[in-house]
């Protein structure tokens, strides 16, 4: 390191309190979500079409460059990293990624390490990810019935993923279920899911479905208002509003009954830009300020263009001030086709 690289390095950590990555709406950007591949073993309905065109290897930012890009934005200020994907836990070596990035979390630079899985390999995984400092993990599932699972996941085994689900609590990993509300689907099973997370331990959070990347379905029909979850929901259960926020869109609620937290995510009937504080970068290397939002920088090209991390650094900060303030997805009759190209799988949600 030079001398002044050295200097930034020791500014940037005792500026830590006032983060270096603020975007023009004044809002701290402290969480990077990073997809790390964009396959899967799965193919939700909701998420992808059966048959998806993947990105070629080569195109792929390397294990040592998603360590160089995290690092980086560890340096400006990030204290949260999400892993994701695809499926963050096919990735091949990731956990030689996990075990690296969790120096962060030695020097207290980075508070939280952790990632979204489908949990197919967490029976696998679930232990070496908890001796990497990894705390917390979401898995998503959307459904307790294994033909359901098979017809959601279409590639899927319930049974695997249940064992990575103990897997992960005997480990002592903390875990939150993400089920997507599926109209016609799941809707009538979301208590019976709530019973079975909370009973757990569990927290569980319900997804509406996000109009992103063209799918073989209509996501019209797919689509569920979590307006309707809540008011069914409040039928059988008290739901009691509480402040408890984990620094996402989700609103959360105390269920009186179980004592479990219940939370909701609604991008399509709720704003929640106001108090954004994350950006996605995905397996190429291309940051994306806002998920419902086209605009995007190209990371890869600024890591690659030279061995020093000052051109990243900068293409990071200038890529913040164009953050946008919200974006605008719509899923109505008129709007048929997706509201953005890209599907889930590349950003990671
Ligand atoms: C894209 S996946 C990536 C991580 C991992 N494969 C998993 O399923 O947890 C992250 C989350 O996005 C959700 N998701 C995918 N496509 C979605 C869509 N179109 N609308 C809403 N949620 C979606 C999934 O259910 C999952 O909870
Ligand atoms: S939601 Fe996750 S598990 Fe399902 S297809 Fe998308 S990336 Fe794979």
């Amino acid at each position: 390191m030079t001398h002044d690289a050295q200097d930034l390095a020791f500014d940037r950590h005792a500026l830590r309190v006032t983060p270096s990555l603020v975007d023009p709406f004044g809002r701290a950007i402290t969480y990077l979500r990073v997809s790390v591949t964009d396959r899967c073993d799965f193919r939700c309905v909701y998420c992808m079409a059966e048959h998806m065109t993947f990105l070629p290897k080569a195109d792929l930012l390397s294990l040592e460059e998603l360590d160089r890009l995290c690092s980086a934005f560890i340096s400006k200020g990030v204290t949260k990293l999400r892993l994701t994907g695809g499926e963050p836990l096919v990735r091949r070596g990731i956990m030689t990624l996990v075990h690296s990035l969790s120096r962060h979390l030695g020097t207290g630079a980075l508070k939280e390490l952790t990632l979204t899985t489908n949990g197919s390999q967490l029976q696998t995984y679930a232990s070496e990810l908890k001796a990497s400092g990894v705390q917390r993990i979401n898995v998503s599932l959307d459904t307790l019935d294994a033909d359901k699972f098979r017809a959601i996941t279409r590639w899927g085994d319930l049974k695997k993923v249940l064992a990575g689900i103990d897997a992960a609590q005997a480990a002592g990993l903390q875990v939150k279920i993400n089920a997507v509300a599926l109209k016609g689907v799941n809707e009538e099973e979301l208590a019976n899911l709530l019973e079975w997370s909370h009973g757990r331990g569990m927290d569980l959070t319900v997804i509406e479905v996000m109009p992103l990347g063209e799918i073989d379905e209509s996501r019209l029909d797919q689509y569920l208002p979590l307006s309707v979850v809540r008011a069914r929901l409040a039928d059988c259960y008290t739901l009691e509003d509480i402040d408890y926020r984990t620094g996402g869109p989700a609103r959360y609620v105390r269920v009186k009954e179980t004592g479990g937290r219940l939370g909701f995510i609604t991008p399509l009937t709720h704003n929640f830009c106001e108090s954004c504080n994350r950006v996605r970068v995905t397996c190429t290397g291309t940051l994306y300020m806002c998920l419902g939002q086209n605009d995007a920088a190209d990371l890869r090209k600024s890591l690659r263009a030279s061995e020093s991390d000052e051109l990243l650094y900068a293409a990071i900060d200038e890529a913040i001030t164009r953050k946008p303030k919200g974006h605008d997805f719509v899923i109505d009759r008129r709007h048929q086709k997706p509201a953005l190209d890209r599907h889930m799988s590349m950003t990671g949600g």
